[in-house]
């Protein structure tokens, strides 16, 4: 089986992120675990083969990346990949013909292309919601097999109250697939909420140094165990040795790293909600009451992402110029901070119908919050917003 549990639930998540893969089970007692390159390893003899075999299969390396996950999760079985989207797409696999799935309308805009180009292809419905929230009982269908979601969503940071969709897709039957990307184990559990399968993007936050691409699926069901584990083998698209190393090196400061981003967000939002350029600032729980109540119930933070919407008078090609610091670039988790404009960048599969009726516009602007100095990244954000107004331009000129 891809991997289970080991015995060190009684440290505390912040100890288990350093010590979670522990240095006196390595191999000579090396503090951080050696990187086995092999591809292949020989057999004792035709009727005994040793506990590795090939490194597609399983990898002693990767082994222990996907140890550390399951630890993190508090689950029983973990899955490395080579990428979000592969570990996400190998979930998918699971789905046949005829079908139904039911997924939030808001979510990272390469699943959502999946969605909407292979499940076509492979006959399989996909109702949309834009509200998951609203879900009832009659939107299930007899052949709906499964509820994928992420919360807080990318990038308009909006929350779905994951027990309560765990609980109605366990009524109908189905499962519920969470892509947990952006809070990572540390600051919400899905399985514990209900969820069946968990799903991230370790290329993200778990990595945290934008160095390497890599994806997990976490179940504690054995069925589903099972499945993933033979799909992981047969479709091939497993974590490497190397990116398996750099992962458990990323994820010893992951709670470190997250609480200085989160000490940074809450220190941006607060200067970018009275900034002039700045229409609107989304983060998790500030679509509604009702969304931050079940995020304070559901999670034990909120991350370090955050969108803004600027106003009419923002030149935004002018802002992401005048940024000194902070770089233009996809991606988040990262200790760096980074801007993208979702419209046109992580969220461009979407045609432009779909993004407006999300609440995704050309001048919204997502924010992954690094690890700098909370001053710095205030200062870089708001100069480079000030310099941008137009008519502020148009008065120079
Ligand atoms: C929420 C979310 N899920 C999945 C992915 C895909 O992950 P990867 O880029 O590692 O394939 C991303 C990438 O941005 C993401 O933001």
């Amino acid at each position: 089986m891809g991997c289970t549990n080991h015995d060190d639930q009684k440290l505390q998540f912040d100890s288990l992120v350093v010590q979670g893969v522990p240095a006196r089970k390595n191999e000579y007692g090396s503090i951080m675990p050696p990187i086995f390159l092999s591809s292949t390893y020989r057999f004792e003899d035709i009727d005994n083969q040793g506990p590795y075999e090939y490194v597609r299969t399983q990898n002693p390396t990767r082994q222990k990346a996907e140890n550390l996950i399951a630890t993190l999760e508090g689950a029983k079985f973990a899955f490395g990949f080579s990428s979000g989207m592969a570990a996400l797409t190998t979930v998918f696999e699971a789905f046949n013909p005829g079908d139904h799935i039911i997924s939030s309308a808001n979510i990272y805009g390469g699943t959502y292309r999946y969605f909407t180009d292979f499940f076509p292809k492979k006959k399989i419905d996909c109702d949309f919601y834009y509200d998951l929230n609203q879900l009832k009982a009659s939107d299930f269908k007899p052949n709906t097999k499964a509820v994928f979601l992420e919360s807080p969503a990318n990038p308009t940071l909006r929350v779905v109250d994951i027990a309560r969709i765990a609980k109605l897709a366990h009524d109908h039957g189905a499962i519920l697939i969470v892509d947990n990307t952006f809070m990572t184990s540390y600051l919400q559990k899905p399985l514990q909420l209900g969820a069946d399968v968990v799903a991230y993007s370790a290329t993200k936050y778990y990595g945290g140094h934008a160095d390497l691409c890599a994806g997990f699926i976490v179940t504690d069901r054995q069925d589903l165990a099972e499945q993933f584990q033979d799909y992981q083998n047969t479709l091939g698209a497993t974590i490497s040795p190397f990116d398996s190393y750099t992962l458990i090196r990323g994820t010893k400061t992951l709670s470190l790293r997250l609480d200085r981003q989160m000490e940074n967000v809450k220190a941006v939002t607060e200067a970018l909600q009275t900034q002039e350029g700045v229409a609107k600032v989304y983060f998790p729980g500030s679509f509604s009451e009702e969304e931050a109540a079940i995020q304070a119930k559901q999670a034990r933070g909120n991350g370090a992402v955050l969108s803004f919407e600027v106003t009419p008078d923002v030149d935004l090609k002018a802002f992401f110029n005048n940024l000194q610091m902070i770089d233009l670039a996809v991606s988040l988790g990262g200790v760096e901070s980074l801007v993208c404009r979702p419209a046109t960048m992580t969220h461009e599969p979407y045609p432009r119908n779909d993004l407006e009726k999300i609440g995704v516009g050309d001048n919204m602007v997502r924010f992954s919050v690094g690890i700098e100095n909370k001053n710095d990244i205030i200062h870089d954000v708001t100069q480079a917003l000030t310099s941008s107004l137009k008519r502020r331009a148009s008065k120079v000129v």
